[in-house]
């Protein structure tokens, strides 16, 4: 069953029954100031981090859920509605909420009146704008009571929902004009506020939360709104809230728009008052006179579509499967600059309190961004790098507001230093910057520590080679990608966090053969870029510990037909036939087919063919099979989930595609893309009602085979698999890649597909790239033609700036 469609000409998904089978939210914002927005007006914003700027509160796992939010409600004398249909859920006469590229709008309709929401966060503002359009469509004259509505949160979102002992007493606004003003600690250690405003007279206004509610109402029936009048209540503690009154008369015919501006300002310390205790709003008046017309807002909002035209005009497909297209031009890549953003922080699964900006988790994000915006991915490496450790390690997360690395959230996860290779090689073969790794970037945050980037690739790659086990593998530290498997954790108590309890790591022999595979696929990068920089010495050292890893590799991580997973604590195999449950996993038979190890040997399309029998299923690759069903200790977190779930043998979008392009390294495009296709969320539009979430991005999870109800996705919008997907359909699938010196063309496709284009810009050059396959082949380049001059091998060579140069490709 579907909720809505896609509307690939605006860019927009549309929802036409509000009640989708979970929130169906968007992303407003993308540098400094962010809100997101499900399809009834439920979320939040906050400024840089979610938790330490929270604008707007917002109950996570709420009853009903997703409760709180971006209101409007209208008073029409007959009936109280809003347009998002929540949270009134007044039956409305029609409704649609269209989501597009960091706006979206929510229309209602009842009684003859059409009111429309355009929600979104202008380019380089530090404000939401929302424009309220109101229609009259009958021919009487309506006469309109309007109440928006926010509930600020109190800063900090963690101490907001559990200080309340000193919370109920710190609340403070001021109101001037149309203005409400939140400025709770701003006269202590604070040097910020927030504000809404409308750009219309107010009738009234409320700011204290049980005032407009009457304490025992609900969202969906404040009393001020039932009764048709504001109380002009000023909070004093308890729970600030923002309501503007505003009352509206349209002709037959008339259309009135309203524009609100909720907006968070900064001022300098001595710059913080405009008279005793009244706070200085030059800022925010600067920023409301700059939307404080429809038509201007208009302006912005056309100024944020060209913004995205052009980054979605730097790669496109034109394929003949318009599922496939829309995935890969528009929602694919929107998702990839949302988690580029977000990292792991909020959702509408992440509370924005617990996690910050991940470190593997944002090098990989920003491989699915870097075309788009190569500059801040760039600012992006020198920030993650500056997190880390001298030694290589690093820390897992840190706050995007103060950019220093979190402890509460760990160490010691061993995968986490290679991922900064391939953060910054694609950030290199993407721009052709080299001058990035001579930037000076400290260790830990430290003044005084700094080296530059390459060493900090060097220390990442060394600290691979100085956590060898026994069997000269890499030792897996606290966790490797899987943050679940804790093979050196051995918790036993529920109140301790398997991600940073005290580790048993004296004596430990366990190892990681997804690291392994990663070790050797970004060390042979790592190698190529020692070599491109002159460092010969350094890449013949490095090569010399790939080799001895794919030796150890073939030697103690083959288990007949599949590579292990690991060894434990005690040097005991884990995914391997001798194991009774969980024999075999994704995670190293990706990565070591990836690093194409055994290759010739057959290694490679025997491990596949037992991902393929044992872990594939209707809805997608599950991670582990068969799934535990009991607690091992010595194996952690991945065994308290119940079968099909989250790590222990759900389909984990995030490490399908280590498939996909091990597939492409074996040359079956077949399978490949019947990978690729089984999780893509606009093939999976059909059953949104088993699916639930979007069906324009991917979930970090759909659960698998042996689930109680297999094919229900959650945890959408923040997951790797945003990026891993588009790195496997762009540059594995379809097969064009990045390179130091040019663009590769490496196609491994169907054999049912007869061709395809791409349009990509590429160091400020256009490349209109045509791919033939005359022949029915999976991979292969036979011939390749730049303007009909012949090029020898498969990759374009970069073309002079600014020209548009047609490429054919001919597949075998
Ligand atoms: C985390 C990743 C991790 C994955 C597997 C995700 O939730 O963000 O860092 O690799 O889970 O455990």
């Amino acid at each position: 069953m579907k909720y809505g469609h896609f509307d690939d000409q605006r860019r927009e998904y549309v929802i036409t029954n509000p009640r989708t089978p979970w929130p169906w939210i968007n992303y407003l914002g993308n540098e400094d100031f962010f809100s997101l927005v499900s399809n009834t007006g439920g979320g939040y914003s906050f400024y840089k981090d979610a938790k330490f700027r929270r604008i707007t509160r917002y109950r996570y796992n709420n009853v009903p859920m997703d409760s709180g939010g971006k209101y409007f409600y209208i008073n029409d004398g007959e009936s109280v509605w809003s347009p998002g249909w929540k949270p009134c859920k007044t039956e409305l006469d029609s409704y649609e909420c269209r989501h597009g590229m960091n706006y979206t709008t929510i229309k209602g309709v009842k009684n003859g009146v059409e009111a429309e929401v355009l929600y979104f966060v202008p380019l380089k503002t530090w404000a939401e704008v929302q424009k309220l359009t109101l229609r009259n469509t009958t021919g009487e004259v309506k006469k309109l009571k309007i109440f928006s509505f926010v509930e600020w949160c109190l800063w900090n979102a963690a101490s907001d929902m559990e200080n309340f002992q000193r919370n109920f007493s710190t609340g403070e606004v001021e109101i001037e004009d149309s203005v409400i003003y939140h400025k709770t600690e701003y006269k202590e250690r604070r040097n910020h506020y927030a504000y809404y405003s409308v750009n219309e007279p107010i009738s009234g206004f409320d700011t204290d939360r049980e005032t407009f509610f009457g304490l025992y109402n609900g969202f969906d029936e404040p009393q001020t709104v039932l009764e048709g009048a504001p109380r002009n209540s000023v909070a004093h503690g308890w729970s600030p809230v923002a309501s503007h009154y505003v009352e509206v008369e349209l002709q037959p015919g008339e259309t009135k728009e309203l524009v609100y501006v909720l907006g968070y300002v900064e001022n300098e310390e001595d710059d913080k008052w405009e008279s005793k205790n009244i706070i200085n709003k030059t800022k925010a008046k600067a920023t409301i006179a700059k939307f404080d017309s429809a038509e201007k807002v208009d302006a912005a909002l056309a100024e944020l579509r060209a913004y995205w035209d052009k980054l979605l005009n730097v790669f496109t497909l034109d394929s003949g499967d318009e599922k496939l297209d829309r995935m890969v031009n528009i929602w694919n890549q929107y998702q990839c600059m949302i988690t580029f953003c977000f990292s792991r922080s909020a959702s509408f699964f992440e509370s924005g309190i617990g996690r910050g900006m991940g470190f593997r988790d944002s090098n990989q994000d920003l491989v699915g961004f870097v075309h788009q915006i190569p500059e801040r991915a760039r600012e992006r490496i020198i920030d993650i790098a500056s997190t880390q450790f001298s030694d290589g390690g690093c820390y897992h997360q840190y706050q995007p507001l103060t950019k220093k690395g979190n402890n509460e959230i760990g160490q010691g996860f061993n995968d986490d230093p290679m991922w900064l290779i391939f953060g910054t090689i694609s950030y290199i073969k993407e721009s052709g910057d080299f001058s990035i790794l001579d930037e000076p970037v400290p260790f830990d945050n430290e003044a005084g520590t700094e080296v530059s980037l390459f060493h900090h690739l060097t220390v990442s790659f060394n600290h691979i080679v100085n956590n060898l086990g026994p069997h000269g593998l890499p030792l897996s530290g606290r966790a490797d990608w899987n943050d679940c498997l804790n093979l050196n954790c051995f918790s036993n108590d529920p109140n301790e966090s398997f991600q940073t309890t005290e580790n048993k790591t004296e004596g430990s022999k366990a190892e990681s053969l997804m690291i392994a595979g990663l070790f050797v696929v970004y060390g042979r990068d790592y190698v190529e870029l020692c070599q491109k920089t002159g460092n010969s010495i350094e890449a013949e050292r490095a090569q010399h510990h790939i080799d001895s890893m794919v030796e150890s590799v073939i030697t103690d991580g083959w288990d007949g037909d599949w590579f292990i997973r690991a060894y434990d604590y005690y040097g005991r195999k884990v995914g391997s036939k001798e194991n009774e449950e969980s024999k075999i996993f994704i995670e190293s038979n990706g990565w070591c087919t990836m690093a194409g190890i055994g290759l010739q040997e057959g290694l490679v399309a025997k491990a596949l063919n037992s991902v393929k029998e044992r872990l594939d299923s209707e809805h997608g690759i599950v991670l582990n099979n068969p799934p535990f069903t009991k607690y091992y200790i010595e194996y952690g977190e991945i065994s308290t989930y119940p079968p099909g779930y989250k790590e222990n043998a759900g389909v984990f979008c995030h490490n399908n595609p280590w498939i996909m392009i091990g597939e492409t390294v074996q040359g079956r495009g077949d399978r490949a893309w019947e990978y690729f296709r089984k999780i893509c969320p606009s093939y999976l539009e059909e059953i949104s009602d088993l699916h639930r979430t979007e069906p324009y991005v991917y979930s970090q999870m759909i659960a698998g085979k042996d689930a109680f109800l297999p094919g229900e996705a959650k945890n959408s919008w923040l997951t790797g698999t945003a990026s891993w997907n588009y790195y496997a359909i762009t540059q594995y699938i379809l097969g064009i890649r990045p390179d130091y010196n040019g663009l590769m063309i490496n196609p491994c496709i169907p054999s049912e597909w007869t061709g395809f284009k791409i349009t990509r810009q590429f160091r400020g050059a256009s490349y209109e790239i045509e791919v033939k396959n005359p022949n029915g082949v999976m991979k292969g380049v036979a011939s390749l033609k730049i303007d009909g001059k012949i090029i020898e091998g498969n990759i374009i060579p970069l073309m002079p700036e600014g020209g548009t140069y047609s490429v054919e490709a001919v597949m075998v």
